[in-house]
């Protein structure tokens, strides 16, 4: 039997650095994918990339973290299904990708859940979607080191086409919205700042809002279970007590929230131009408060504010890095595209990625 499994990147509308945080999110899933087959193979386990990396070893073999970044992923996805069953079949896996890595559309969790969904199926361990989401994020968090949320994972295994997700990541309430934005796209700008996300300040924001909710829950006497139930007035008791930073990030969390909840709203009413507004606010959120975008996001963000075609622009994902999302009207994209390329390309001598993004169907598995 060979099984073949799709599995699509991310983009998030608005709602970044809320997911851990136990906030909203609003994202979709990419029409751009990881596609891997699978195969069970008796002696030996290979996975090979299109990008020209590969892997030969036993899957009995006790765990050993790799010196190459990627394959802990692939060791990461052993180890925790070893926990489920613990004789996993050697297999084969052949992987060929159209999403760019590093770039901020969560390549690695595709990689990551794409993995976890064919060998479960060939080692029938008939896994659900939440136990899959709760294996991945173990996977970022003990053998990556990134502490990140669950809100790739979620998109991934839940995303519909033409819909966006308006996820609860405290709850696991969702809504779905329709994505029909006429005459408007949504447009990545890859800035080419390629990242490892456990190796940037990502950690660091984690452990400052977590510090910040024990700070404010002592301060005002409460128990909140994270960041995104505190209200204005709590944050505010608790200013003389919190860092000037951690102040500054559940400000920036308190308000990304209100945004993630007004622009599902604004969408669904197709008031565009306002969700553009808040797209922006949140950039700045981003930018100031949150402190987790670069000179090259910035720069990208900034040059659509002159542009009348553009209705809103914020960074995307994890941040220091990565892609810019942009609302653009679509029959200005090429001209658009053109002039930022090389304004970009001038100021930076980097080139600049632009991908038309469609909100596509979530993980997809054909058995052959
Ligand atoms: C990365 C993480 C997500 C989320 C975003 C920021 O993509 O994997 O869990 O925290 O950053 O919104």
């Amino acid at each position: 039997m060979k099984i073949k499994v799709t599995s699509p990147g991310r983009v998030n509308l608005i709602g970044e650095h809320t997911d851990y945080n136990g906030g909203y999110v609003l994202p979709c899933a990419l029409n751009l994918s990881i596609n891997l087959s699978f195969e069970i193979n008796n002696k030996e386990s290979f996975v090979k990339t299109d990008l020209g990396y590969s892997m030969t070893f036993n899957i009995n073999n006790p765990y050993k973290k790799s010196s190459i970044h990627w394959e802990n992923y692939v060791f990461g996805v052993i180890e925790e299904l070893k926990k489920i069953k613990s004789d996993l079949n050697n297999f084969s896996c052949d992987i060929k990708s159209s999403l760019p890595p590093g770039a901020g559309i969560s390549s690695s969790s595709a990689l990551v859940c794409g993995l976890i969904k064919g060998l479960s199926i060939l080692n029938n361990l008939n896994l659900d979607n939440s136990e899959i989401i709760n294996l991945s994020r173990n996977v970022e968090h003990y053998y990556i080191g990134l502490l990140g949320g669950i809100m790739d994972q979620y998109t991934i295994l839940n995303a519909k086409e033409n819909k966006a997700i308006l996820l609860n990541c405290n709850d696991l309430k969702t809504k779905y919205i329709d994505i029909n934005f006429g005459n408007l796209e949504i447009l990545l700008l890859d800035t080419n700042i390629k990242h490892n996300l456990a190796s940037t300040e990502y950690n660091v924001r984690v452990k400052e809002c977590k510090q910040a909710l024990k700070t404010i829950n002592e301060v005002n006497n409460i128990k909140y279970k994270n960041l995104s139930q505190v209200s204005l007035e709590e944050i505010n008791g608790a200013k003389n007590e919190l860092s000037l930073n951690q102040f500054k990030r559940a400000i920036f969390v308190y308000n990304e929230n209100r945004r993630v909840i007004k622009s599902a709203e604004l969408i669904e009413k197709n008031n565009l131009s306002e969700f553009g507004k808040l797209m922006y606010q949140s950039h700045e959120g981003l930018k100031n408060n949150y402190e987790v975008s670069c000179k090259e996001l910035d720069f990208l963000v900034d040059q659509t504010k002159k542009i009348d075609g553009v209705i809103g622009a914020r960074m995307m994902g994890g941040g220091f890095g990565g892609c810019t999302v942009n609302l653009i009207k679509s029959n200005e994209i090429a001209e658009i595209v053109s002039k930022i390329k090389e304004n970009y390309n001038s100021n930076f001598g980097i080139n600049l990625k632009a991908i038309i993004a469609k909100a596509g169907s979530g993980i997809n598995v054909v058995k052959i």
